[in-house]
């Protein structure tokens, strides 16, 4: 978010408490806020707390004569890259969606042209009310972002859907909504992530210990070098990265056909995926049931992604993983050139190594005898790394 200039909105909500936490995220992202409150606003929180935590001034009148020749509203409307509302209130959800221009912060929501994102916080009924509905409704129809609201217990005693989203979530989906900047800008990075699973029958399936956090950091990395992202991602436990547009498979042959879906205009693609190379060749359609004392499960080879998009006429910078547990540079050499690869990233994995842990350690190798040591650490830290060494490659040869 570096650079990034947000204006804030604040209304009467209790959820506004929270709102000072919401500043310093998304200052501790590189962001520059300015702070707006309602009227009803100053209520619940005090704007000396803001001005504290953002190192601005609140603004908060439409007839404020000193802060309008310091900057007007006008000029504020489009100082803002975007304007995210936190606590936003049923109230102020119906003055935004009749476009209403009765104060400071509605105005300034008319006078702009920066995207428009809103984090809901009321009493459950109140959200469920038709009326709130048909306004988000309406927001959301003209392209408002709208946050949340979560479930779970409310200041007024009761619980349900209408609390406000976590600062830190807040924080997370407002940078997905900002246009990304970097050096990937305009590129298209298509990652695969986590492992798949291979039917055996309706209840069971073969699969593997990834847990998906290397390709995750990786595309979020991608991601905030702004890049166009896309993670076509087996079973994990994990959130999308914000910005990131995950497909989700389960099997090779899936994953497979919704790489190849979105191969076309890629210009990065890295296969993290702890892909089955085998699956069972005849998978039963019901139950196995328990009638001998050994089942044998006759396998068949999959389809080998990475290979299958670096041999096309086609290929993306094509960035492959070896996960051994033995000879890893030797082997990795091997993969580099048997799958026709620009980069693979080797690992050694094994007991308490790598799998489901979040640090890694990674050795890139490339054609003609590259290599280079990116040592050990957290994994979202080697991804940061790596994304720099792919990004300077594929522009260095993009440059060509
Ligand atoms: N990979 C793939 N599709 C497969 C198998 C692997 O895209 N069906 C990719 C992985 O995502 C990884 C790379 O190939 O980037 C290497 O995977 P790995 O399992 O280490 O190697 P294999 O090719 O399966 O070779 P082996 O099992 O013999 O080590």
């Amino acid at each position: 978010m570096s650079g990034k200039r947000i204006l804030l909105g604040v209304t009467g909500g209790i959820a506004a408490y929270k709102s000072p936490d919401l500043v310093r995220r998304l200052i501790e992202r590189g962001a520059e806020v300015q702070v707006v409150f309602t009227a009803s606003a100053r209520e619940f929180v005090a704007p000396l707390t803001f001005q504290a935590v953002s190192g601005r001034e609140v603004r908060s009148d439409l007839w404020d004569e000193s802060a309008e020749r310091a900057m007007s509203h006008i000029e504020l409307a489009r100082w803002a890259d975007l304007i995210l509302i936190a606590p936003a209130t049923a109230d102020f959800l119906a003055h935004l969606a009749h476009g209403m221009a009765d104060n400071l912060l509605s105005t300034l929501c008319l006078a702009s042209s920066a995207p428009v994102a809103v984090a809901p916080a009321m009493n459950r009924l109140m959200w469920s009310n038709p009326a709130t509905q048909d306004n988000i409704a309406r927001l959301r129809a003209r392209g408002v972002q709208v946050f949340g609201p979560d479930s779970g217990s409310q200041a007024c005693g009761e619980t349900g859907e209408g609390r406000m989203m976590e600062p830190a979530d807040i924080a997370a989906a407002a940078f997905a909504v900002l246009p990304a900047e970097g050096p990937l800008k305009g590129r298209k990075v298509l990652i695969t992530a986590g492992p798949t699973r291979e039917r055996i029958d309706p209840v069971r399936f073969i699969s593997n210990r990834s847990s998906g956090k290397m390709g995750y950091s990786v595309a979020q990395a991608a991601r905030d070098r702004g890049a166009e992202v896309v993670l076509v991602s087996g079973p994990v436990n994990l959130c999308a990265p914000a910005g990131v547009r995950r497909v989700s498979v389960e099997s090779a042959q899936q994953m497979h056909d919704a790489v190849m879906a979105e191969i076309a205009g890629t210009d990065i693609f890295i296969a993290t995926a702890a892909v089955a190379d085998y699956r069972p060749a005849n998978p039963a359609s019901c139950k196995i049931k328990k009638v001998s004392d050994k089942l044998e499960v006759c396998m068949e080879r999959t389809v080998d992604i990475l290979a299958a998009v670096a041999q096309r006429a086609d290929r993306p910078y094509t960035v492959g993983f070896a996960a051994e547990t033995n000879d890893v540079e030797q082997h990795a050499l091997a993969k580099l050139t048997r799958k026709n690869l620009d980069l693979i990233a080797a690992n050694e994995v094994g007991d308490n190594k790598v799998f489901e842990q979040d640090d890694n350690a990674l050795l890139l190798l490339w054609p003609n005898g590259g290599r280079q040591e990116l040592g050990v650490g957290a994994k979202t830290v080697l991804a940061a790394k790596l994304m720099d060494f792919i990004a300077a490659r594929f522009l260095e040869r993009a440059s060509r």
